[in-house]
């Protein structure tokens, strides 16, 4: 064994830092998952949290699509996967699909904020399940032409990205020297004072 699922689940969180959101400090993405099934009751809170993002005149463009494990969904779902994503994701007992409508529904306009604002509330999925105990992952490396044809999915719909739910289990559980060492890789970020700016490319007094 090399690690288990609670250490890597402890050396993947954020530095801890006074006074951030736990939810913040705790969310990574996984690829290890254990089989255990996710409760429907849980299902429905991370999307209730997913409801209230904030989005471009409140249009609230996302939709999801989750596939539990052993239906027909969460099948379509396996199948669209590419790379190496094939290695690890299918394990997830939940697989979701989140898609944004294209235009407006008020005047038909597009919306050029449709995917942004899928992505706050995909978010806010990711920090609800991680303060409940779960870990989410996101995943662009899949087939949307697939994922559209097997799901039927409107051509009005964009697809965003595939997100891969459930209970991070053991490492060695991979069964991959390679997924392995990404598993307990640690995690990197760029300091704040290439991010945040008061002037264009001049770091803000707070971040220096
Ligand atoms: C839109 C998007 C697409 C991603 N695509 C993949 C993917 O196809 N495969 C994968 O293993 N991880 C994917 N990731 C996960 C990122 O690699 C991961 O979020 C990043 O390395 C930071 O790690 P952290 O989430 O643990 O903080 C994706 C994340 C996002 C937001």
């Amino acid at each position: 064994m090399t690690l288990t699922a609670h250490e890597v689940d402890e050396l993947k969180a954020a530095p801890a830092v006074d006074g951030i959101l736990p939810a913040v400090h705790r969310r990574w993405s996984a690829q290890a998952y254990s089989d255990r099934a996710v409760d429907e009751g849980i299902l429905r809170k991370l999307f209730e949290a997913a409801r209230w993002a904030p989005s471009s005149n409140n249009e609230q463009p996302w939709r999801f699509l989750v596939g539990l494990r052993g239906t027909a969904t969460h099948d379509a779902l396996m199948k669209s996967l590419k790379g190496f994503n094939l290695a690890w994701a299918p394990k997830a007992p939940v697989l979701i699909l989140g898609v944004a409508l294209k235009n407006f529904s008020s005047n038909g306009k597009p919306n050029g904020y449709a995917l942004y604002d899928l992505g706050a509330a995909t978010v806010l999925i990711a920090l609800q399940a991680a303060e409940m105990g779960l870990n989410t992952h996101q995943m662009g490396g899949f087939e949307k032409k697939t994922a559209r044809e097997l799901l039927d999915v409107p051509e009005e719909y964009e697809l965003g990205s595939l997100m891969a739910l459930g209970y991070q289990t053991d490492p060695d559980e991979l069964g991959s020297e390679q997924l392995i060492a990404q598993e307990v890789a640690p995690r990197t970020r760029k300091p704040l004072n290439e991010l945040v700016f008061s002037a264009w490319g001049e770091p803000a007094t707070f971040v220096k």
